[in-house]
């Protein structure tokens, strides 16, 4: 063989390496931007209970990662869809909790984060993910709005109620928060959740205002020191009260009256004497 040749017949190996790469490659870059937009879809949606690393929180949010039952793409779809409530049992731990259903996901996004959990390719763990034990006291004051948030986001008593602090105009934009320790099992469970709260309504709210660590922690610790407060004022509550004011009221109202009635059968018989 001369030079010519060798030279020819090594940029024709070196030409079909490079085409077997490119095949080979590009189904995967396509792949990873399609786990980009489901990333994004998780992240928006799914992490602040099973958290960024997959991992969720033990006993209350399962984890995703390394958890054989997301490769069933059809069950994800139903859970994602439908949400999910009742003892369920992953690697080993029994989570019952409550998983709200997706309603406002497309088919094209429950595919597309279905894939990202599939693949498990989670972020890693935070190093700041243990946080200092929080005040019930200072969390009410969050709750409540009479200690600002650090970054200034609105005050959850705005559209939430708990306890006793409740709105008697009847209309919160959110839901009642009074047993959110209980049905997320915990307070840690609480704390993990708020770092992205699990609402649409919130997230553009929180999105550049992030509740930080400690007042985390702080709103974790109310909540838990409230889930099993009873609900003194539920609405059937308010209307039994109603009642009972109501019926006070009456006979007040009754024994205030001028008494205009007829003279009773004893009164006439003295008037007769
Ligand atoms: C508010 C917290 C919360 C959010 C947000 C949430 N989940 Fe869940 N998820 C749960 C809980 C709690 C369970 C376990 C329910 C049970 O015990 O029956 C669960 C269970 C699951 C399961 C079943 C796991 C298994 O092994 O059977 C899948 C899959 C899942 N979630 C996916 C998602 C995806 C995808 C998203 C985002 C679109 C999401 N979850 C958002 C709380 C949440
Ligand atoms: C602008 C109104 C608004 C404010 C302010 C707000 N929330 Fe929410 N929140 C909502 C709505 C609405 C939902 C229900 C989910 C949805 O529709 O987005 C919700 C849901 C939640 C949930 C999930 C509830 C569940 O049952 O799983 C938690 C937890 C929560 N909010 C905590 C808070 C905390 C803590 C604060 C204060 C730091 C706060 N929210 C401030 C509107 C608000």
């Amino acid at each position: 063989m001369n030079r010519a040749v060798r030279l020819f017949s090594a940029t024709g190996i070196a030409l079909s390496l490079l085409v077997v790469a490119m095949i080979v490659l590009l189904p995967g870059l396509a792949g990873a931007q399609e786990n980009a937009e489901g990333q994004d879809i998780y992240l928006t949606n799914c992490s602040s209970c099973h958290q960024p690393n997959g991992l969720g929180v033990p006993g209350s949010f399962p984890p995703l990662s390394g958890n054989p039952n997301v490769q069933d793409s059809e069950y994800v779809g139903g859970v994602i869809v439908g949400g999910l409530s009742g003892p369920i049992e992953v690697l080993g731990e029994t989570y019952d909790g409550v998983m709200p259903p997706f309603a406002s996901l497309s088919e094209a996004e429950i595919a597309a984060v279905t894939e990202y959990i599939q693949a498990d390719v989670f972020e890693a763990a935070d190093d700041g993910d243990t946080l200092e034990p929080g005040d019930s006291a200072t969390g009410e004051a969050i709750f409540l709005g009479a200690n600002r948030l650090e970054n200034a986001g609105p005050a959850c008593v705005a559209c939430h109620t708990a306890a006793n602090h409740q709105n008697l105009s009847g209309y919160t934009l959110g839901p009642d928060l009074t047993d959110l320790a209980v049905r997320y099992g915990g307070e840690e469970a609480v704390a993990a959740a708020l770092s992205n709260p699990p609402s649409a309504t919130m997230q553009p709210l929180f999105d550049g205002a992030p509740i930080v660590d400690q007042e985390r922690a702080d709103l974790a610790a109310y909540f838990e020191s409230i889930s099993d407060a009873e609900i003194s004022r539920s609405p059937v509550d308010i209307l039994l009260v109603a009642g009972v004011i109501g019926i006070i009221i009456f006979f007040a109202l009754m024994l205030l009256a001028p008494r205009s009635r007829k003279p009773g059968f004893a009164e006439t018989l003295r008037s007769q004497r």
